[in-house]
């Protein structure tokens, strides 16, 4: 059951989630923001559901949750968003969930290229980010969350594995404060962002443990591999290649090598 007085207490925001549709089911809450049909177009508004048939996660993935357990939700921007931004507002995501997790539970998080939250090596939180033009411009973005919360057990194979707060912390967690809590941070981070990016890039940066490590870069057609030298200002992953060049990628996976 998702408490409304809990979450409206907690949140404090002037757009981010001030629209809220809540499902107990539903296909994708990616998928339903996405979908031109569905005619939702107000900035900030978050769709929430309790179980996805089709959680999808990035390249292809899926996103498994068990119903009522955890957070699997998706805000939609449609303001002041152009393909230079989109990046730093991915980063910009996974840092909000990191000072959520750090405020309220004191747990120590580590970022991994582009968007993986992780604790102790196990990965608690994914992001997918969606976005549609309209001639040569951004239309939309959404930005789905999927936040391991109460959930102990994970089925499945996983590239790395997946841990929950309260596996970590042995305590079952008020689900509704801590959304709250995020989409507050959030919006502070995405106001940060048009303000002031290069402060989110170093949140982020102070928050990722490979930079300066040997890497391998995969996506669907190339794996590259050489030095995670930084990000650059968007965002993008700037890699030192064996043969001393630079190249700045926009998407893949980061392992170590
Ligand atoms: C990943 O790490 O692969 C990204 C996972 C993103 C999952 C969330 S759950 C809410 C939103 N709706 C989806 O279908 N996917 C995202």
């Amino acid at each position: 059951m998702f408490t409304f007085k809990d979450f409206d207490i907690k949140l404090d925001t002037e757009t981010i989630g001030r629209n809220f549709i809540y499902c107990e089911e539903i296909d994708s809450t990616n998928s339903f923001l996405m979908d031109t049909k569905n005619k939702i177009d107000i900035d900030g508004t978050v769709v929430f559901a309790e179980r996805q048939f089709h959680g999808k996660g990035r390249m292809d993935k899926k996103w498994y949750s068990a119903k009522d357990q955890n957070l699997t939700f998706s805000i939609l921007l449609k303001k002041k968003i152009n393909e230079k931004n989109i990046s730093i507002i991915s980063l910009g995501t996974a840092v909000a969930i990191a000072i959520s997790l750090e405020n309220l539970f004191q747990l120590k998080v580590n970022l991994k290229w582009p968007n993986d939250v992780l604790v102790n090596g196990s990965k608690i939180a994914g992001i997918l980010v969606e976005s549609s033009m309209q001639g040569n411009k951004v239309d939309k973005l959404v930005i789905g969350i999927g936040l391991n919360v109460n959930q102990t057990t994970f089925q499945g194979s996983f590239s790395i594995p997946p841990i929950s707060i309260k596996s970590e912390t042995g305590t079952e967690v008020n689900r509704e404060r801590l959304l709250g809590e995020i989409l507050n941070n959030f919006e502070e981070i995405l106001n940060r962002i048009f303000i002031s990016p290069e402060t989110v890039l170093d949140d982020w940066r102070s928050r990722c443990r490979m930079i300066g490590e040997k890497i391998v870069v995969e996506d669907e057609a190339n794996s590259r591999t050489g030095v995670f030298d930084d990000i650059d200002e968007h965002g993008f992953l700037v890699l030192r290649t064996d043969n001393n060049k630079y190249e700045k990628i926009h998407l893949g996976n980061v392992s170590l090598r």
